[in-house]
């Protein structure tokens, strides 16, 4: 396997959640799925890894990455190119009754697509009715799926992405869209003929979970079966480690794995892989030697410096979005609160007590109810919990919040000392 640290990894490149691939198919079969979580733990792989799963047992399967798509029609465009070369490869019976339908909605997203953005008015396709709006056209496009006799998984990535650019496009109406969108989701699709043999696995990182909450349209996941994707056990996590020494012949022994593993805390496959990249350039670039003639005591002492390489600026990036998402997702004012709560638990790797953290907020709050102080503090407390920066741990017998990655940890503090 190759050391990959950025973009998603398929094949031989994928390393181990084997139960959690068999978990998700298995899942699948009879709900819809929603995968969220922080950026790069790896859900675009192992939704791929799901795909292929669920294609060898004869699903048709596609992918559509929504990020860009700034409206219902952008997405039913996406949805409709992906499927293009499903439908070629359908046996040509099926394809010949379905090929006129399918040209037909590709002549009609065009149509009201031209009547939306006013290119060119006139040459609106006067066979598209007038009332037609992508809510049709989306039922359309599914009856069709819906009538193919094998089942089919549509894998939707970052969906919230979406929803938030519609939010921000329009600024009186994007809210009520979203909700339509969601609707349309949960119940028109539901109630076409044939729906069980189309499921969804809807995946994002900027939290969906925070957007329905404040517009109170929770109600429109709820039907979606919410799944998470935990780092590796400290097993899986050494094993990994020990294959890409394997490759690159480092050698990197069990302990020597374990003390990296160490070193990043969370074992999520993307900071070992990159924990990993960084690690192996120290030992090249300081042992001014062969990096495959290194010793294991050589390797155990570049771990520390290889740590600290992976938070210095310009290399730095994958810290920078643990940040920008606070003021994305809880405006400016509530994350300027949380970054201030996590510096302080940067200060020390093993975390704040809450009670000091809760002092802090006050100071920051003069002019709030004792209450509300509380409620912000319990609220931000439980979001920045779910979005993994921190943990409670109560090892020590006191509770204490500390970061879950420890690389984020230093950026974080060194960011904010002079
Ligand atoms: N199963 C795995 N085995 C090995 N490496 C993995 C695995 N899953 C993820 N990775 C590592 O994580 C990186 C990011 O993976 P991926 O793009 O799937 O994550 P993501 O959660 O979709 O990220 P983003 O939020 O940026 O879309 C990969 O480049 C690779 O380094
Ligand atoms: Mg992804």
């Amino acid at each position: 396997m190759d050391n990959i640290a950025g973009t998603p990894v398929e094949g031989e490149n994928f390393f181990g959640r084997s139960t959690e691939v068999g978990r998700l198919a298995d899942i699948l079969r009879n709900d819809d799925i929603l995968l969220l979580g922080p950026r790069r733990i790896g859900k675009t792989s192992i939704c791929r890894a799901v795909m292929a799963h669920v294609k060898a047992s004869n699903w048709h399967a596609i992918e559509i990455n929504v990020a860009s798509c700034e409206d219902e029609l952008a997405f039913l465009e996406k949805l409709h190119s992906a499927l293009a070369p499903e439908m070629a490869s359908l046996g040509s019976k099926i394809k010949d009754k379905f090929a006129a339908t399918f040209d037909a909605i590709s002549t009609r997203i065009k149509s009201i697509k031209i009547a939306v953005t006013g290119a060119g008015t006139a040459s609106v396709d006067l066979a598209a009715p007038a009332s037609e709006d992508w809510i049709h056209l989306g039922n359309d496009l599914l009856r069709l799926l819906m009538q193919a006799d094998q089942p089919w998984l549509v894998y939707i990535d970052e969906l919230p992405i979406m929803l938030f650019n519609m939010i921000r496009n329009d600024t009186p109406g994007g809210v009520k869209r979203v909700r339509r969108f969601l609707d349309w989701f949960r119940n028109d699709v539901r109630a076409l003929p044939g729906s069980h043999s189309v499921r969804w696995l809807v995946s994002g990182s900027v939290g969906l979970d925070t957007l329905v909450q404040q517009h109170g349209m929770a109600d429109t996941i709820n039907s979606l079966n919410h799944q998470h994707l935990a780092a590796f056990t400290e097993d899986v996590a050494i094993a990994m480690l020990l294959k890409l020494a394997e490759r690159y012949q480092l050698a990197l022994d069990n302990e020597a794995a374990r003390k990296l593993v160490a070193a990043v805390q969370w074992a999520q496959p993307y900071y070992l892989q990159k924990a990993f990249h960084y690690l192996r350039q120290r030992v090249s670039a300081n042992l001014s030697t062969n990096a495959n003639t290194a010793t294991v005591a050589d390797i155990i002492s570049q771990i520390e410096p290889a740590m600290n390489d992976m938070v210095q600026p310009g290399s730095d990036n994958d810290f920078h979005h643990w940040e920008q998402r606070l003021a994305l997702q809880l405006g400016a004012a509530q994350a300027a609160h949380a970054i201030a709560l996590l510096s302080l638990a940067a200060q020390d790797a093993t975390g704040a007590r809450p009670e000091n953290m809760l002092i802090h907020l006050e100071g920051r709050m003069p002019n709030d109810s004792t209450e509300k102080q509380r409620e912000m503090f319990i609220n931000l407390r439980d979001i920045l919990q779910r979005d993994a920066y921190w943990w409670p741990d109560e090892s020590s017998g006191n509770k204490r919040y500390r970061f879950h990655l420890e690389p984020l940890r230093r950026w974080w503090l060194r960011r904010n000392s002079l």
